[in-house]
């Protein structure tokens, strides 16, 4: 089916100037950006956006790295967009991350690992609402 799932080019791939390498990953693999911002999140906006992670040892350092430098945020549409973008993206560390893929050939380390994507249909749709409404998102 077709999906849309909730994409963020990290603060370690803008620094680099990567945005427009990743996007053309996405791009490839067939996923359309159908809503896109660079934003600069406040740390308020990192601890409510991982929320989820607020009981992980990495919880403090991870939003003080997604607020060091811009992100850009996205909405990827395509068939299966949850697991291809996942696919695209490689493993969450990039020391276990296939050849060819984003975190494989751009991450850091396995917190400035270049990309977020959302881990299922259901935190898409979450992950989606909040940083975009319905009229940023052009099909
Ligand atoms: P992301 O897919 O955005 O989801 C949570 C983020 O926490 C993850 O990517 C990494 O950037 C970061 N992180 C840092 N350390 C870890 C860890 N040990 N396990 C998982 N995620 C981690």
């Amino acid at each position: 089916a077709i999906e849309r799932t909730l994409s963020i080019i990290k603060p370690d791939a803008t620094r680099r100037n990567l945005t427009g390498k990743i996007n053309a990953r996405f791009e490839e693999a067939g996923l359309r950006i159908v809503a896109q911002k660079r934003l600069q999140l406040s740390r308020a906006q990192a601890e409510a956006f991982y929320a989820v992670h607020s009981e992980r040892p990495f919880f403090g350092s991870l939003c003080e790295f997604m607020t060091s430098g811009p992100v850009v945020v996205q909405v990827l549409e395509g068939e299966s967009a949850v697991a291809k973008n996942r696919e695209v993206m490689g493993a969450t560390n990039p020391a276990d991350a296939a050849p060819g893929t984003i975190r494989k050939d751009f991450a850091e380390s396995i917190e400035a690992n270049s990309a977020h994507g959302s881990d299922s249909l259901e935190n898409a749709a979450i992950e989606i609402a909040f940083f975009f409404s319905g009229i940023e998102i052009v099909g």
